[in-house]
């Protein structure tokens, strides 16, 4: 399946595998670029700007083909070394970055002059038409559905998809809510290039997470996200636990009172304890929808190659009955 997509980022199939906090690491992003998809490393994953270049030295290991590397722009009093971030990126040879968050206007002028093919990630037709105009090279179009960051707009896929293809000339994928190939040939007929997924990928053999988080991803219906931080206007889907059900509390009780304090232990540093521990309350971790579609644990290669099989064999048979 060639897309504009596939020839940008050099890739066989049209399906990138979104950053991820304590799931994006070399393995993950290995499995997925050797299936034929674009593996992307989570940039703020790795403590410094030293770790993440040793991770794409050992991504580079593990693949010959092309991954990218996420860099999510987070308000934070204290931010990040992003500059560093972004060094580490060029210094070590990676072609594709995934930003989101923020856009990257501040660092277009060092990545563009050093070859490197920028995806942005946003949740509003407005923000993509801003980031093709500081020069990204594609979007990441995240709808309501999607695990995270949602935005505060509120926009489902269904809508937003054909108001991107109506707005944008830079090629855009469909990220949120996807799982399979039904949803790769619905994307394709909406306006996208190719599919963003980040939960599908965490339930797969290679993603280097505990067996419990796989496992209550497989659990899990379609019914069982929660919206957390929306007073804060920081919205997160998560999958429902103990410690969200906490979080909504406080939520309930402090309305507009509530600070990032008052919910620290419900989602201040729980990554580790969530995906490497396999400890399932220790506070809320995101989690999109698309659980509902989520039934076994394929390898990367087996997900990727079913998907493309399945809309392919969708847009051959089912679609051209109809026209
Ligand atoms: C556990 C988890 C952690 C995530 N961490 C990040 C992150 O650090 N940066 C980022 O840009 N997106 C992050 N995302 C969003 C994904 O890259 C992707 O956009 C999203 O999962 C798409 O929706 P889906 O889960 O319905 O496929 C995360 C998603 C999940 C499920």
């Amino acid at each position: 399946m060639k897309t504009r997509i596939t020839e940008l980022f050099g890739i066989e199939h049209p399906i990138v595998q979104g950053g991820m906090h304590f799931v994006g690491l070399a393995e993950m992003a290995a499995a997925v670029s050797n299936a034929g998809g674009l593996g992307i490393i989570t940039g703020l994953t790795q403590r410094t700007p030293d770790d993440l270049a040793k991770e794409i030295r050992r991504c580079r290991e593990m693949t010959d083909k092309p991954f990218g590397v996420n860099l999510t722009f987070l308000p934070s009093i204290n931010p990040p070394d992003y500059p560093g971030y972004i060094r580490a990126i060029i210094d070590n040879g990676v072609k594709i970055v995934e930003t989101a968050g923020n856009n990257p206007q501040k660092y277009m002028a060092d990545l563009k002059a050093a070859g490197v093919k920028v995806i942005h990630k946003c949740t509003s037709v407005r923000h993509s038409l801003k980031a093709e105009a500081v020069g990204c090279d594609a979007i990441s179009v995240d709808g309501f559905e999607c695990g995270g960051h949602p935005g505060e707009d509120d926009v489902p896929n269904f809508i937003l998809l054909p108001r991107a293809a109506e707005e944008l000339k830079i090629p855009f994928v469909a990220s949120g809510g996807v799982a399979n190939g039904k949803q790769l040939a619905a994307a394709l007929a909406l306006g996208a290039e190719g599919i963003n997924m980040g939960t599908r990928f965490i339930a797969t053999k290679e993603a280097p997470v505990h067996d419990n988080v796989k496992q209550a991803i497989v659990d899990a219906s379609e019914l069982d996200t929660r919206l957390v931080m929306r007073p804060l206007r920081n919205t997160e889907r998560v999958l429902n636990n103990a410690a969200v059900q906490r979080l909504l509390e406080k939520e309930k009780a402090l309305g507009p009172n509530l600070k990032f304090e008052d919910i620290i232990h419900e989602v201040g540093g729980v990554y580790p304890r969530i995906m490497q521990d396999g400890e399932m309350d220790a506070g809320a971790w995101s989690c999109g929808m698309v659980v509902g579609l989520i039934h076994d644990v394929p390898t990367c290669k087996e997900l990727i190659e079913g998907i493309v099989a399945e809309a392919e064999e969708i847009i051959r048979g089912r679609l051209a009955r109809f026209a």
